[in-house]
């Protein structure tokens, strides 16, 4: 048995040699040879019953040696095994922060996006609500309702792109300030962002452009109430020295009528080419909101007032970052585009 157990001990030792180079895996199955349930070294453990009673002390010990000697070889090299994989793994994974990294284009928004997202930051902040109505709209809420009757003068102003008699694509956003009275009381404070269309097409014009309204109706609003929301906003968007100026103006649904200039935020009025030497920049209509407009929605003109006001987002950001010809917002050159970056 003592031969038997050199034996076993000097194969241990070879296997080991060789699997040193090999996988945790070979390893583990060469323990199992050995140490496993019915591997040789248990069996020797069961063999004990078959040694003389005498010789049974010293065998003992020497089977015991012989495993606490296996299990300190398969340790050791397991540990061994463990440290070399990690050294592979250091080695192949190694990241090479030298290396030049690949970039991937990202988008940017659409200046007049911009324009539109920074709009409605700043109004929401004032206790706006967004409302967006339909592009195909009627008659009746493009112009009727609105104080333009049927063949009225004022429809010149606003070349129309009618789709029926009753149909047409809506040539203002005000259409939406009826939309929203009609289906709600006052206190009213909307926003009213979208698309608009007119047969119109030249450096300063285009058929389809963005216009972005606001209405807000309750007891004893005036133009004071106006005026002090617009200066917030020029502040907002342009410059904190941004002043506003009232001109008198004429829309049917809105009387009084204005037009909302700003002082030039690039020469702060002195007069530049910008503002075309006056100092101030036209962004804007507005006005109290017409009695008989409001009448149409079922709203009492003697309780309740309102304003509106209109504006172009195209012309926004024309103003606000200098680009003479609006052709250019609807190329969508990247060149041109990429310079604005949210
Ligand atoms: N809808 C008008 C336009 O397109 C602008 C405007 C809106 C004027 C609201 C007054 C009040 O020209």
């Amino acid at each position: 048995m003592q031969e038997h157990i050199e034996r076993i001990r000097a194969d241990i030792a070879a296997g080991i040699e060789k699997v040193k180079d090999g996988t945790r895996q070979e390893l583990f199955e060469l323990k199992m040879k050995y140490l496993g349930k019915t591997g040789e070294i248990s069996a020797l453990s069961k063999g004990m019953r078959d040694v003389p009673a005498e010789q049974r002390p010293a065998m003992g010990k020497l089977v015991s040696e012989v495993r606490a000697w296996a299990e300190e070889q398969f340790d050791q090299t397991e540990a061994l095994l463990k440290k070399k994989e990690l050294e592979a793994r250091y080695k192949s994974e190694r990241i090479d922060v030298t290396m030049p990294a690949r970039f991937a284009e990202t988008g940017t928004l659409h200046p007049v996006n911009i324009v539109k997202k920074e709009i409605i930051e700043c109004f929401e902040g004032m206790g706006f609500d967004i409302y967006e109505g339909p592009e195909i709209e009627k008659d009746y809420y493009n112009f009727q309702a609105l104080n333009i009757p049927a063949d009225h003068p004022a429809r010149d102003m606003q070349d129309t792109f009618f789709i029926t008699g009753e149909y047409l694509l809506r040539s203002q956003t005000s259409s939406g300030q009826i939309r929203v009275m009609e289906n709600k009381k006052p206190p009213i404070k909307i926003l009213s962002p979208g698309r608009v269309y007119r047969s119109d097409s030249d450096a300063t014009h285009s058929p389809m452009f963005h216009q972005m309204e606001g209405l807000v109706v309750d007891k004893g609003i005036t133009l004071c109430d106006l005026k002090g929301i617009l200066d917030e906003f020029a502040r907002r968007m342009f410059t904190k020295e941004t002043k506003t100026r009232l001109r008198p103006s004429y829309f049917p649904f809105t009387e009084p009528s204005v037009e909302v200039d700003l002082s030039c935020h690039n020469c702060g009025g002195k007069g530049c080419r910008i503002c075309k030497g006056t100092g101030w920049i036209e962004i804007l209509g507005a006005g109290m909101v017409n009695r008989r407009v409001l009448e149409n929605c079922g709203i009492d003109p003697d309780e309740y007032t309102g304003f509106a006001f209109g504006m172009g987002l195209e012309r926004i950001a024309m103003i606000k970052y200098g680009i003479n010809d609006m052709r250019y917002l609807f190329e969508n050159d990247v060149r041109l585009l990429k310079q604005f970056k949210d």
